[in-house]
């Protein structure tokens, strides 16, 4: 990118366990920046429609069984696959609004007994690394109240519980941008918190190169 004149985007990133409402601020942030004037474009991990996000998709609507390291490895893929596309992006200038990353790969495998949070990590080691990533933070009692689980694997309460503590462990590595966001105010408070928040990275990533995760 560096030989490039213009400015490069930021790569944005909301995780949070499930209901918090990832995928409704990630529209909306897209949104309100390309009204704003700034390229943006959204993305979402796994992406099922590649080859890889096929087999990840059965997997997850239990229409397929996949051994627990093999599936862990199936959703690396699916983010490097997308690799050289982010870069080319970013280089462009357009902000990557992205709903899940490597965080979401570590966080919900470490869940399943017998799996250390290095192990998980090693994979996604060299990604580019996200210059902001929201937590949006839910307590399992207001999760509850926006409604039942969906019949999707890992769409539990115990197991979204594990999910969450490993999160916590995640976001104590200081090497990353985790900014925390109180996913139980309503929608549009969300919105501009998480606005800010990103008008800010954007700015600070315009001059700087972007950088390698976990390495
Ligand atoms: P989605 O509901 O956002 O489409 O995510 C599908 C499920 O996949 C969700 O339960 C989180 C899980 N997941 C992983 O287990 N590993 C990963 O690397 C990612 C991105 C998601
Ligand atoms: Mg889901």
């Amino acid at each position: 990118w560096s030989e490039m004149a213009g400015k490069r985007g930021a790569l944005i990133v909301l995780e949070g366990v499930d209901r918090a409402g990832k995928t409704t601020q990630c529209s909306k942030l897209v949104q309100a920046l390309q009204q704003s004037g700034r390229p943006a474009e959204m993305m979402r991990f796994p992406d099922r429609t590649t080859t890889i996000g096929q087999l990840i998709g059965a997997y997850l609507e239990n229409k397929s069984d996949l051994e627990d390291h093999t599936v862990h490895l199936l959703f690396s893929a699916n983010r490097w696959e997308m690799v050289p596309l982010m870069k080319k992006k970013l280089e462009q200038g357009i902000t990557l609004v992205v709903d899940r990353y490597a965080f979401s790969g570590v966080a919900f495998t470490s869940a399943k007994p017998g799996f250390r949070l290095d192990w998980c990590m090693q994979p996604d080691v060299g990604l580019p690394k996200p210059d902001l990533v929201m937590f949006l933070q839910l307590n399992p009692a207001e999760a509850a109240l926006r409604g039942q689980f969906g019949q999707e694997r890992y769409e539990t309460s115990v197991f979204q519980r594990t999910v969450q503590q490993r999160f916590e462990q995640l976001m104590k590595d200081q090497t990353v941008n985790w900014q925390v966001i109180d996913a139980a105010q309503n929608i549009e408070n969300v919105h501009k918190d998480i606005t800010a928040h990103s008008l800010n990275a954007i700015n600070k990533a315009q001059n700087l190169p972007l950088g390698e995760l976990w390495s």
